[in-house]
């Protein structure tokens, strides 16, 4: 409740966006939105000329490219998040959600023994404002965190992004570092002093005790997607398509291709998508909480093991058809929760997916929202307040579409070891805060 009582400096509702009413999480069935025109962008002419070229390509090959190649790719030269972008994200609607997220990780660092030194590691950090909120608490809370060596690192293939963050995060108060072909390829510091390091690759991040956070993060990963027929699984590829000119169009595959390894055996749906990227991350993230402690949290919106076609575009805060003018438009599928578990079982353990209504809730929202309100006279301030909180919160909205889902070391919830006698039992851990209600001590 320490946070909860923090004073009116800490509302910054009229720094969020206005709330635009379509968010990511959204789903709808790709490919098939109508009337659209269909521009001939560099993106598209690169992608038709490896097709002719070399075949046509899997999903994940072309949601890799148009979203990550490093020329042309959708995310690394534009900021598309926000009113003015593409689309929103929980962190850009309100403050609380990063404040709470900020709140997560004390706590774990609390009931993990308080080490002297962590890491606060983020995957895909968008424009910062998420490690800004988070930041922000680290300060608010500076007498519990005092004399402990807290350092930065985003882990961010967008160079536009990468400098707003930088602006964002540290002001530029001290002049960055930049080394483009070192695997850091920026350094700086805080507005708080604290150091703050940028790489491209989660595998050059130091090997120390860290928390992670990937709000947004996973879902950009490309996805494989397969069809059931009567000859076993296909996989869905992408080629040109020979009655118009430089149109895309799904295809299936006329035999077995290799990412049909990461199929269950017994698995009971005709279409799915499977993103092994997403499975060597988690298995990065695992190996490393298990070697040196800490936690991950990972929210982003998804399934457990039971959606089917979940690959769809953004542009302009619209859906867009995948296939039409790549590279202006965002690609992202929805997270399978229980491949990620499947990624991390006997490495550390996991919890979730929760709701995300119910992991805020459980993290003290109300309580937050209602200091912020009596600190606010301001009337628009109090709408975008209580509009934020109702886009984030309300099932319909953000609050059963998003789930948060944590990794930790098997330790963590088996509580701490002592020695104990015969007739001692053994004491239960302190409970992971969001995913049971928290216990602040
Ligand atoms: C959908 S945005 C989410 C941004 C932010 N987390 C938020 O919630 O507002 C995805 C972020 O991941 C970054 N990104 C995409 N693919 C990436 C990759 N392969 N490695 C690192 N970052 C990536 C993007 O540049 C962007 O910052």
């Amino acid at each position: 409740m320490v946070l909860a009582c923090a004073g009116a400096r800490a509302v910054r509702g009229a720094a969020r966006a206005a709330i635009p009413c379509l968010w990511r999480g959204r789903h709808f069935s790709s490919g098939k939105e109508p009337g659209e025109n269909h521009p001939v962008t560099p993106m598209l002419q690169h992608l038709v000329y490896k097709i002719k070229s070399t075949g046509p390509i899997t999903v994940a090959e072309y949601m890799k490219e148009v979203l990550t190649n490093p020329a042309k790719g959708y995310y690394v030269h534009r900021d598309m998040l926000g009113e003015k972008g593409d689309f929103i994200t929980s962190p850009e609607i309100s403050q609380i959600f990063g404040e709470l997220l900020g709140i997560w990780f004390i706590s774990e660092w609390m009931a993990t023994g308080k080490s002297a030194a962590f890491q606060l590691v983020e995957l895909g950090p968008g424009r910062g404002t998420l490690a800004g909120d988070i930041l922000r608490v680290f300060s608010q809370l500076g007498s519990v965190l005092k004399n402990c060596d807290i350092s930065i690192h985003l882990v961010e293939v967008s160079q536009k992004l990468s400098e707003i963050q930088a602006l964002t995060l540290t002001e530029e108060k001290v002049p960055l570092e930049r080394n483009d072909g070192s695997p850091v390829y920026m350094r700086g510091v805080t507005k708080s002093g604290i150091p703050i390091s940028w790489y491209r690759d989660l595998q050059d991040v130091p090997k120390e005790y860290s928390f992670y956070v990937a709000h947004e993060f996973f879902d950009v990963l490309p996805v494989h997607k397969f069809q059931k027929t009567p000859h076993g699984w296909r996989e869905v590829l992408i080629d040109v398509d020979p009655q118009v000119s430089d149109k895309l169009r799904f295809v299936l595959a006329p035999c077995a291709t290799p990412a049909e390894a990461f199929i269950q055996h017994d698995e009971t749906r005709d279409h799915v998508e499977v993103c092994p990227e997403a499975g060597v991350i988690i298995q990065e993230l695992s190996q490393r909480i298990a070697l040196t402690g800490g936690a991950a949290l990972i929210a982003d919106y998804g399934h457990d093991g039971t959606k089917t076609d979940t690959f769809r575009g953004f542009c302009g805060h619209k859906l867009h058809d995948v296939l039409i003018a790549p590279g202006t438009a965002d690609l992202t599928a929805d997270v399978d929760f229980s491949y990620l578990r499947r990624m991390a079982r006997g490495t550390v353990a996991s919890l979730g997916p929760v709701k995300q209504h119910t992991f805020l809730k459980n993290m003290g929202i109300d309580v937050r929202l209602k200091v912020l309100l009596s600190k606010s006279a301001e009337p628009a301030l109090r709408q975008q307040l209580l509009q934020g909180y109702d886009m984030l919160m309300n099932p319909k909205k953000m609050g059963e579409r998003f789930n948060f889902f944590a990794l930790l070391p098997h330790q963590r919830l088996q509580g701490p070891s002592q020695e104990r006698n015969a007739n001692q039992s053994k004491p239960s851990p302190a409970p992971v805060a969001g995913f049971s209600e928290l216990a602040w001590q």
